[in-house]
Order: C-alpha cells, then sequence, then structure tokens
C-alpha cells in the first residue's frame, strides 16, 4: 500500500488480525449515548450513519429511532457492509450498504439526521464528502460529527515532545490528523448554520487506551517513520504504567453539530 493514499486504501482492505481488533475497539456502550446526545435523534427518525465500520454505533442509534423510524449504515469496506448485515440481521430497522468514497446512494433530502464518528480524518476530499451530506439532508436535518484530534492528547508517562513525536509519526494514517479543530470551519465552508461544538474527555485509567497506541505503533512501523525500537520501548513504558497504576490517557471527542 502506498503511503500517499494510506489513509484511505487501508480501510478498504483489511487484513483478519486488524479486522478482529477492531470488532474488540468498535462496540456499543450506553456511555456513547453522551456522544449523540447533541444531535437529540428521536423516535421516527430517519438517520444515515456515515462510515459505519462494524456496526455498533448503527445498532445504538436504531434503538433511539425506535420501530418507526429507520437507520442506514454506508461504508466503503466491503467486510464490514457484509459483517454487520450478518450480525444485525434480527433488527429490521437497520440496513447496511457498501458506498464509494464520497458519493450516497441516497436522494436528495433524505435524512432527518447524520451521524458520522471517527471518519471524516480518513476521506480524501472532505468539502465534497460534507457537500454531499447536505444534499441527502433534509432541510431540517442535523449533521453530528464525533471526532478526535491527534494533536489534542495525553498519554501518562510519555513527556509531551514524545506524545507530538509519536502521532506525528502515525500522521500518514489520516488525511487530516488534527480534524477535531477543523471541523466547525469546514462546515461552515460548505454553508451548514447553527455549528455548535462541544469536547467530551475520554478518559482511561485502566489501559483501553493501549489499543489505540498500539493501533497507531502498527501504523508507525509500516510507514517506518520512527524506529521501531523506540516504538516498542515506548509502547513498553506505556504497557509498565499501566501495571503500576499510573497511566493515563486522555483522548478529547470533538462533537460537531449542524443544521
Ligand atoms: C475508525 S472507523 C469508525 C467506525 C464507526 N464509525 C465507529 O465509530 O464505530 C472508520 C470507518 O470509516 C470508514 N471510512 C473511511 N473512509 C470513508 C469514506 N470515504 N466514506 C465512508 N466511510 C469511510 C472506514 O471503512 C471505517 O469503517
Amino acid at each position: 500500500m502506498e503511503i500517499d493514499d494510506f489513509y484511505t486504501e487501508h480501510w478498504k482492505q483489511i487484513e483478519d488480525d486488524r479486522f478482529a481488533r477492531y470488532e474488540k475497539m468498535f462496540v456499543w456502550s450506553e456511555g456513547q449515548l453522551k456522544l449523540l446526545e447533541p444531535a437529540d435523534i428521536q423516535s421516527g427518525h430517519n438517520v444515515l450513519d456515515l462510515g459505519c465500520g462494524p456496526g455498533s454505533l448503527s445498532f445504538g442509534i436504531s434503538g433511539l429511532v425506535g420501530e418507526t423510524g429507520m437507520v442506514h449504515g454506508v461504508d466503503i469496506n466491503e467486510r464490514f457492509v457484509s459483517f454487520s448485515q450478518e450480525k444485525y440481521k434480527d433488527r429490521e430497522n437497520i440496513s447496511f450498504q457498501k458506498i464509494e468514497d464520497h458519493q450516497l446512494p441516497f436522494e436528495s433530502d433524505s435524512f432527518d439526521r447524520v451521524v458520522c464518528k471517527n471518519v471524516l480524518e480518513y476521506v480524501p476530499d472532505l468539502t465534497l464528502s460534507l457537500a454531499e451530506v447536505k444534499r441527502v439532508l433534509k432541510p431540517s436535518g442535523k449533521l453530528h460529527v464525533i471526532d478526535s484530534d491527534w494533536g489534542f492528547v495525553i498519554v501518562e508517562p510519555w513527556p509531551k515532545e514524545t506524545i507530538v513525536d509519536f502521532f506525528e509519526a502515525a500522521a500518514p494514517a489520516f488525511r487530516e490528523p488534527q480534524i477535531g479543530r477543523k471541523l466547525m470551519g469546514e462546515m461552515k465552508k460548505v454553508g451548514f448554520q447553527n455549528v455548535s461544538v462541544v469536547i467530551v474527555p475520554f478518559v482511561d485509567q485502566s489501559g483501553s487506551g493501549l489499543n489505540v497506541l498500539n493501533n497507531m505503533a502498527s501504523y508507525i512501523e509500516n510507514f517506518e517513520t520512527m524506529p521501531s525500537e523506540r516504538v516498542r520501548e515506548l509502547i513498553d513504558q506505556a504497557e509498565k504504567s499501566v501495571e503500576q497504576g499510573t497511566f493515563l490517557f486522555c483522548l478529547p471527542q470533538f462533537l460537531v453539530t449542524a443544521s
């Protein structure tokens, strides 16, 4: 895979071990309702989950829209789509579909809500993707984006400079690694209004943040943007601090909602 378009291509082809890792990372929990709150999803709504991955967020949203509503999960990865179709085949208010890049196979003014969680950092052309979302939203609809910002992370015990170096080494995995801070301006540029930003901290003391760090480490090893002994050393330090009870991982989530 070329480094230049890795950020999008690595989602189209996913090896077995990475797929298994994602299945564990992207799971629905009631705690995620807080991330959806500003979207104000109501019973009966027709909702698009853009970049649905293994379908867990679509599943959570299906509980909010109830039997009279519908959730459409779409993703560029074929395997996520067939996995989700099988896993949620008994739920009549969810459907899954594969899409190509920014194109959405829906008529204009179709959705009450478009939700997009941890996806827009990977899209090749953010303006095109946002314009396409705007097209399929009803005039009364809302776009709700949930995203990280890889320049706004705490990994204790790593010093500030180490955190910067580590996430810069992983940056080719993203089209826009600092998506969190960019979203508001980009949405306004394509004509969204009433854009609000709320930041919800994800704080981990028990070591689940190691999944994120290991995922970044595998990108870095692939790109060879940091010596692999150094990457191993940093992950070892983080693992040791989990054992010692001094690990602290904080990855704020930007919730950006617009009409
Ligand atoms: C980090 S995962 C997040 C999955 C899911 N939204 C969640 O939070 O559980 C990113 C997802 O975005 C999808 N993706 C990447 N580029 C996309 C694009 N241009 N359009 C739609 N989905 C895309 C990937 O295939 C992957 O499923």
